[in-house]
Parts: C-alpha cells; structure tokens; sequence
C-alpha cells in the first residue's frame, strides 16, 4: 500500500512553530534560572538572565502576532474552532484510546485528515495552550516591563507587582508541563519520529 502524507503544516506554521519551541525553551531556562539560583552562583548572571529574558519575551510577541494573524488569514484557523456539541465523548473516547485502546492496537478513533488534524484531546489542548495561556504570558511579561503603566501598586492589599509575578510564573509552569507533555504525545504517530519529520517538512504521516 502506497505510503499516505497529508500537507497539513503550512511554511508559516512551521517556522513559527521552531520559533516559538526556542524562545519557549529559552524563556523557561532564563526564568528559572531568576527565580532559583542563589544570587552568589547564578546558573545564568541575574542581569544577563532578566536581559535576554526580556528580548525572548518581546520576540515571543511578535511570534504570537504572526501565529495569530496567519491563522486568520489562512485556512489553519478552522482546525481550532472547537464544536461544543458532543465534546465531552469526544475527548473521552480519545483519552480511552491512549489510555487503553494503543495498547490493544485498536483503530485510531480519529484518523488525520484535511478535515481533522488534531484529535479531540490535541485541539483542546492546543486552543487552551494558543489562546489562553500564551496570551496571559505575553500580558502579564508586558506588564512587568512597564508595571507603573500596567499594574496597581496594591490590590486587595497586597503588592500588585508581586501578585502579577506569581501569576506568571504560575503560567510558566503550566507551558512547561505542556510542553513535556505536548513533545512526549508528538512521539505517538506513525514512527516515534513521524510527527516531528512532518513539523520540518509539512507532510504528516497517516497511520
Ligand atoms: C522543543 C519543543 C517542541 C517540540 C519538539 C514540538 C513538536 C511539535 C510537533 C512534532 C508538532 C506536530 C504534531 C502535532 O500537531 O501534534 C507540534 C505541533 C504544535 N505545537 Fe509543538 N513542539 C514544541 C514546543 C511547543 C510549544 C512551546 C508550544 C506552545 C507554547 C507548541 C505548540 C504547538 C501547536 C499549537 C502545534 C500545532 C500547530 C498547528 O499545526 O497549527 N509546541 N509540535
């Protein structure tokens, strides 16, 4: 049987994609390394980290724009548009599939194709991830750059510069979870390796 790929990852996407993947992953160590090294031995000098942590963030922005606006533009935008009808079994027989249903070599419940090019559980997550939690990343830096402009000094009492730091860094930690998450789920396709072939050569392997 003839191999199937589907051109399903436009230019655009692709090298917003390698773009946003390394400023994430630089934003997260330089995070980090703000936030936990002891001021003596930094793991990276704290004004450097705040530096380049700052240019990852602004760049980020710009990344976010060019994601956003190409997903308006192009046709990529209708694969996040989620259906609410019928949602909950939908993400229940996906979670039934990677929980149970991969390990008895069962069908896949929904197969890629120009239609549908996350599963239910992708697009979820995927949406959540673009359009919540990115956002309030970008936000809530922005804010801490020009906090006189942006952030209160107190709210409900407490300092709102502290307030808007803890919050990102919350958020933080959830893209990271994600992103093990997210590379861990991208191993699951027609090879360990399929999925990422197809993120630099836009053709996805069906299975
Ligand atoms: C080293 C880090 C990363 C790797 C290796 C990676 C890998 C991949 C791969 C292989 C795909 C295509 C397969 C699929 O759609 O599931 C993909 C898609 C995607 N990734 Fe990542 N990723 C990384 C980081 C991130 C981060 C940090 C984010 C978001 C903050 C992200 C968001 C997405 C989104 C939204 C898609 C779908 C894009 C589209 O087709 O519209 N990824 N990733």
């Amino acid at each position: 049987m003839a191999e199937e790929k589907i051109y399903l990852y436009p230019i655009y996407i692709r090298i917003w994609h390698l773009c946003n993947a390394a400023f994430c992953l630089l934003l997260i160590i330089t995070g980090i390394s703000m936030q936990f090294s002891n001021p003596k031995y930094p793991m990276i000098r704290f004004d450097v980290a705040v530096t380049i942590h700052n240019i990852f963030g602004i760049l980020l922005t710009v990344s976010y724009f060019i994601f956003f606006v190409g997903n308006l533009l192009s046709g990529n935008g209708k694969y996040y548009k989620m259906a609410f009808p019928g949602l909950y079994s939908r993400l229940k027989s996906q979670f039934t599939y990677y929980t149970r249903g991969i390990f008895r070599n069962d069908p896949v419940p929904f197969p890629v194709s120009m239609e549908i090019k996350f599963n239910p559980l992708q697009q979820f997550s995927y949406i959540g991830i673009m359009y919540i939690l990115v956002p309030l990343i970008i936000i809530t830096g922005w804010s801490m750059m020009y906090p006189d402009v942006f952030i209160p000094v107190k709210f409900l009492g407490v300092s709102g510069l502290h307030l808007t730091d803890l919050f990102h860094i919350f958020i933080g930690f959830l893209i990271s979870v994600f992103m093990f998450i997210h590379i861990y789920f991208c191993t699951i396709g027609k090879t360990p390796l399929s999925n990422f072939k197809g993120m630099i050569n836009g053709y996805h392997e069906v299975h």
